[in-house]
């Protein structure tokens, strides 16, 4: 595989958050007032079963809403945008996604997602992180974004592959998660494969 031929990368500082706007979502910063829909997802043993973290109370959900609120820029590693998934026709807040600046010297972003069930299946965490990708290469300046998820999670892994995404690499007992060490599957695409597949028929 041939490198990238553009210039060596630099992320674009960016102030505030961003509101991304999809066919049928707005993506805004997650906050306090979304607590109760996002704390109905992110209690359930199915939906945790593949995240860092056990099933959340209502206090734990509160509280990383409110770390979330907190941040207001994409500038360093470790700055971080939760975006609520909102469905327009409704107002209805449907999941949230994260994007995550792991590296500002190798210009290198990471996505997460979390949906409620109550909508699975009708590609609205895809049509999200398909915003968030465009939002990672284009305003940003991202030269690569990545994705790791639990080699089972194959609900996540499929999403992955319908992005364009490349499985490049299966992590062997790197995390420890919850109760023991776990695997994990490294998924990851360039600027440029992003750009070759905009318009594209896969999107
Ligand atoms: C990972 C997760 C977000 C995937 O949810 P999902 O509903 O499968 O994903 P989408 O919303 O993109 O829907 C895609 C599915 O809907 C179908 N679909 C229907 N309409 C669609 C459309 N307009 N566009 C794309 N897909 C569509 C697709 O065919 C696909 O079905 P398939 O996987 O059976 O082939 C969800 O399983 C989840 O939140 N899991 C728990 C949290 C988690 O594990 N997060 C990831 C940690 S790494």
């Amino acid at each position: 595989m041939r490198p990238p031929t553009y210039p060596a990368p630099q992320l674009r500082p960016q102030r505030s958050l961003p509101t991304l706007r999809t066919e049928r979502l707005t993506l805004r910063p997650i906050s306090a007032m979304d607590l109760d829909p996002v704390h109905a997802y992110l209690s359930r043993e199915d939906v945790c079963r593949y995240l860092l973290h056990e099933p959340l109370s209502l206090e734990e959900v509160a509280a990383k809403l409110a770390a979330a609120e907190q941040r207001s820029a994409m500038a360093g590693n470790g700055d971080f945008a939760r975006l609520a998934a909102v469905r327009d026709e409704d107002g209805v807040v449907v999941g949230d996604v994260i994007l995550n600046i792991v590296s500002v010297e190798a210009a290198t972003v990471e996505l997460g997602w979390v949906f409620s069930p109550d909508v699975a299946g009708r590609g609205y965490a895809t049509e999200s992180a398909r915003a968030l990708l465009d939002y990672a290469f284009e305003t940003l300046g991202a030269h690569r974004a990545i994705a790791q998820l639990h080699p089972d999670n194959t609900a996540s892994a499929r999403l992955c592959d319908r992005l364009g995404m490349r499985h490049e690499a299966l992590h062997h007992a790197n995390l420890w998660i919850k109760n023991g060490w776990e695997d994990t599957s490294g998924y990851a695409i360039l600027r440029d494969e992003w750009d070759n597949l905009a318009g594209g028929p896969s999107r």
